[in-house]
């Protein structure tokens, strides 16, 4: 089969091949599907620059770790009325050889989720991270039902997500900081009520007129280590602080606003997310694919043979949303 692959890391020109690998079989448990589409995300980016590690785990990788396509086989315990289900994955190079940038997979079946009649192959290259990490720091600790929520970075990948799921589950007000214009306009198109142009404008000064000076319920942060000072003065007693990115490796944060105002720090990984609370994300992605009330926000699709630009691609932050190869 045709797959994308690396052998050890460093720049994407540098060590991304495109070639022949053998086709998988599933074993016992596994489904295998048929790739159309691989979803590139910034932590995809970060393993194959060595960013986390210089060593690899494995000899080859083939990576990314979401994408979509069609089951086409089948091993042993898995019901044979899966083969034909359209799908999207989680997880597939994480902890495993064997990615999405390839024309098939092979992985556990609960790794393989049904994907909705009427949602695009190329949108579920875009669940397993961006839409289940908008989605789980919207719908843990209690939800935001009635909330004041701030998604920082709400024309990211996730954080465009995150904006849509904050107004469809219920928060009373969804602010949103971005970088330019037509940031702003996605964000409020995706359903903030406002976007703050966090390089242009004061943000607190913008918060509190908008939030009416009581402070926000819960911010979603892209970027604890530039924000994290600031988001402390901006949430009000009780309020949550939910985590999913860091600018920097380490961070420091006042202390006494933290504990004065009895805040909330919750961290999270959407690699590590626990059973109960993959399943509450799956749930009610599910709902929200069949309602059809998401929009994805696909910035680039290229070929597989192209994966090196589209590693560089997500690499420059240039990208408004998500980088997709498609599989012929
Ligand atoms: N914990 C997890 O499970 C998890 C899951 C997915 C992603 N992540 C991490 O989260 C980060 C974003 O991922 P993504 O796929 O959404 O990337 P993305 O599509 O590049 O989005 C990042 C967004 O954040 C904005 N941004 C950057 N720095 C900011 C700051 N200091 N304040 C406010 N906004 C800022 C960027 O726009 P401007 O630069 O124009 O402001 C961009 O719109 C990456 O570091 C990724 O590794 C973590």
């Amino acid at each position: 089969m045709q797959a994308a692959y690396y052998e050890r890391t460093g720049a994407a020109r540098a060590v991304l091949q495109v070639g022949e690998l053998p086709e998988p079989a599933p074993g016992p448990g596994e489904v295998r599907v048929r790739l159309h589409c691989s979803g590139v995300n910034p932590s995809d980016v970060k393993s194959r620059a060595g960013l986390r590690s210089s060593v690899l785990p494995f000899e080859r990788i083939v990576p990314h770790s979401d994408g979509a396509g069609v089951i086409d086989a089948v091993g042993g315990g898995v019901s044979p009325a899966r083969i034909g289900e359209r799908v999207w994955i989680w997880n597939g190079a994480w902890g495993r050889a064997n990615g999405t940038a390839a024309e098939w997979i092979t992985l556990p079946a609960r790794q393989a989720v049904a994907l909705p009649e009427d949602t695009p192959l190329e949108a579920g290259a875009c669940f397993g991270i961006p839409a289940l990490t908008g989605l789980h720091a919207v719908q843990s600790h209690g939800g935001v039902q009635g909330k004041t929520v701030l998604v920082a970075g709400g024309a990211g990948a996730v954080g465009h997500y995150a904006v849509q799921f904050a107004r469809l589950l219920g928060a009373r007000q969804v602010f949103a900081t971005v970088s330019s214009a037509q940031k702003a306009a996605l964000a409020r198109s995706a359903g903030a009520d406002a976007a703050i142009d966090y390089r242009a404008e004061d943000v607190a000064t913008r918060v509190r007129d908008l939030a009416g000076g009581a402070g926000i319920h819960r911010i979603i942060e892209v970027d604890i280590a530039a924000n994290g000072a600031l988001d402390a003065e901006l949430l009000r007693p009780g309020g949550e602080l939910v985590v999913y990115g860091s600018g920097a490796r380490e961070f420091s944060l006042p202390f006494f606003p933290l504990i004065a105002r009895n805040l909330n720090l919750h961290f999270f990984i959407v690699y590590n997310l626990g059973e109960p609370d993959r399943a509450a994300a799956e749930q009610t992605l599910t709902r929200l694919l069949t309602e059809q009330r998401l929009t994805h926000q696909i910035a680039e699709r290229l070929p597989l043979a192209q994966i090196a630009a589209a590693h560089e691609l997500v690499e420059s932050g240039r990208a408004i949303g998500n980088v997709v190869l498609t599989i012929a």
